[in-house]
């Protein structure tokens, strides 16, 4: 019966057993003796005799027991206090015990009352035990605290001492909860604030993703390895691109078919998060090696999946539902960032559109010097880079290249397109067109660092250029940069007054002006890179022409 009621309950017990140690030490200074039974009948908290006779006389300890296991069950049973008696005459008192409002157990106490001390059962358990009755008598009434009558009372007692055990322990785990709360809660804010630290639209996805995302992950959860695995943007983006941290040697092409096959398909609108800490059974995708414990959320940006973050083999133990909370808040921010990315990237593009669109139709003035504007800002960049500038600087680079000769808007196109010589007023009037350009673009603050190219394009290091003739120690790398891509456009572009020069005479005239009109060290680098297949190159996609994002690398 005990055993129907309460099958659906074990296991509670193993949770509550600490709090009886304080009701059995308060009990045991009323001279009562307890016992605690679960829903099988066994003992979980010792059954003591409650006076030595138990242990003395032959078989009345396992009587005592078989009493107490009886009013346990009882007690089980209806859900409330029952009392009996002991083979002795005492009294044997029983409470149920709640965990969470359920029943899980009983706890009995045993006591010897006054009454016992006269009755028939302790005669006939001397005389048959040889035991002499009235030293027996004797040692038992100094034990005696209590008659049948406080029964009730005792039992209101007992259950006020569990209740009160009771509450004090929910309300020490209610604590304790609330404390692993605010410390799980602590780490997340604190990392959720680090990381939106470090989120710059001008910083590169993915050092943000590997360093900032993955790297965070590898310290505050503590595991061997973290990617990021982040779908393409546009179908022109590539390939799904895997940016990751840590110590496990798996391959990009091992990674994104773990997440295809084995995580992607476990999402749903409602399953946002995937713990699996048997997963080197699990998984399907044989892309596994090495991963036995996996954690994995999606990326999602405008509702969108746009990617998936994973965690592999947590150094210490599983990975629990904290794991999954601050890998989710990490998850957010790197998808927060990743969506304004691509808006911020879909503006620049826009942005080098229209430039390039403006640039074109200027050049479109002159069939000879169509696409020059684009080529300049390409042949800029490529220096750029070769100086080692930052991605920031070598864009702006890029921008004063496609923009170097927008003043010639300005310039009557009398002048700009005469194909005889020009008249001295005619070049002053060309020689115009980067102080133009300087005033065009000085309204737009965000192409400020960008004027100071296009203004000094025309510039010489030994101060015969225009439109200011600056020194060198006053000539910017940005005008030195893109003097030189425009002289290199020029010389390598059909004049309508001559044909493109060959390339080794143009590599000659460059070298030859090293140190009056160039910058040595710019020529250096410049003269490093192979110029004839750089010319295909630019020649190549005149018309499709789009820079290539810096600092797109892939990880392969
Ligand atoms: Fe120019």
């Amino acid at each position: 019966m005990m055993e129907e009621r309460l099958r659906m309950d074990v296991g509670a017990m193993d949770s509550i057993a600490p709090e009886f140690e304080q009701v059995r030490d308060q009990l045991h200074d009323l001279g009562l003796t307890l016992s605690v039974w679960d829903h099988f009948g066994d003992v979980v908290e010792g059954f003591e005799p409650s006076c030595h006779l138990c242990a003395e006389i032959g078989g009345l300890a396992q009587r005592c027991r078989e009493e107490a296991r009886k009013i346990a069950e009882r007690v089980v049973f209806s859900d409330r206090p029952i009392k009996g008696q002991s083979p002795l005459g005492g009294c044997i008192i029983g409470v149920p015990v709640y965990e969470r409002r359920r029943l899980v157990a009983a706890a009995v106490a045993c006591f010897p009352v006054a009454e016992m001390l006269e009755s028939e059962q302790l005669h006939r358990l001397c005389d048959s035990s040889q035991l002499d009755h009235e030293s027996i008598v004797g040692e038992l009434a100094s034990r005696c605290r209590y008659g049948l009558a406080h029964a009730d009372r005792l039992i209101d007692a007992m259950t006020k001492m569990l209740d009160r055990e009771r509450s004090l322990r929910v309300a020490e785990d209610g604590v304790h909860g609330l404390s692993e709360n605010l410390a799980s809660t602590y780490e997340e804010l604190s990392l959720v604030y680090r990381i939106s630290g470090t989120m710059k639209l001008t910083c590169e996805p993915q050092v943000f993703l590997r360093e900032d995302v993955c790297g965070e992950l590898l310290e505050v959860i503590g595991v061997q390895y973290a990617a990021a695995v982040v779908y393409p943007h546009t179908p022109a983006q590539g390939p799904v691109e895997v940016i990751a941290a840590g110590d496990l040697d798996l391959k990009a092409e091992q990674v994104r078919r773990l997440a295809a096959a084995d995580i992607a398909p476990q999402f749903t609108d409602n399953v946002r998060s995937l713990v699996d800490n048997h997963f080197a059974g699990n998984g399907r995708s044989g892309s596994h090696k090495g991963i036995d414990r996996l954690v994995a959320v999606p990326l999602i940006g405008d509702e969108q999946p746009i990617g998936i973050l994973l965690a592999a083999n947590k150094m210490a133990g599983e990975f629990d539902s904290v794991d999954v909370k601050l890998l989710s808040a990490i998850g957010n921010q790197a998808a927060v960032f990743l969506t304004n990315h691509r808006l911020y990237a879909d503006l620049q593009d826009l942005l080098l559109g229209v430039l390039e669109a403006l640039t074109a139709s200027i050049d479109a003035k002159d069939p000879y010097t169509c696409g020059h504007s684009s080529r300049v800002a390409k042949v800029s960049e490529r220096l750029a880079i070769e100086m080692g500038y930052s991605p920031e600087r070598v864009r702006e680079i890029y921008l004063a290249g496609l923009l170097h000769d927008v003043g010639k808007i300005g310039v009557p196109e009398s002048a700009l397109c005469k194909p005889g010589r020009l008249t001295e007023e005619e070049y002053d009037q060309i020689k115009r067109h980067p102080m133009i350009a300087a005033r065009i673009l000085g309204g737009i603050r965000q192409l400020d660092e960008v004027a100071t190219g296009i203004l000094t394009h025309h510039e010489r290091l030994d101060g015969r250029g225009y439109p200011q003739g600056l020194s060198e120690s006053e000539l910017p790398m940005e005008g030195r940069i893109i003097g030189l891509a425009d002289s290199f456009d020029a010389m390598t572009s059909d004049r309508c007054y001559r044909p493109a020069l060959p390339l080794p005479d143009v590599i000659e005239e460059i070298r030859r002006h090293a140190g009056t009109q160039f910058d040595p060290e710019l020529v250096e680098k410049f003269l490093a890179i192979d110029l004839g297949e750089f010319l295909i190159e630019l020649r190549s996609d005149d018309r499709q022409f789009r820079p290539r994002a810096v600092g797109q690398e892939r990880q392969e």
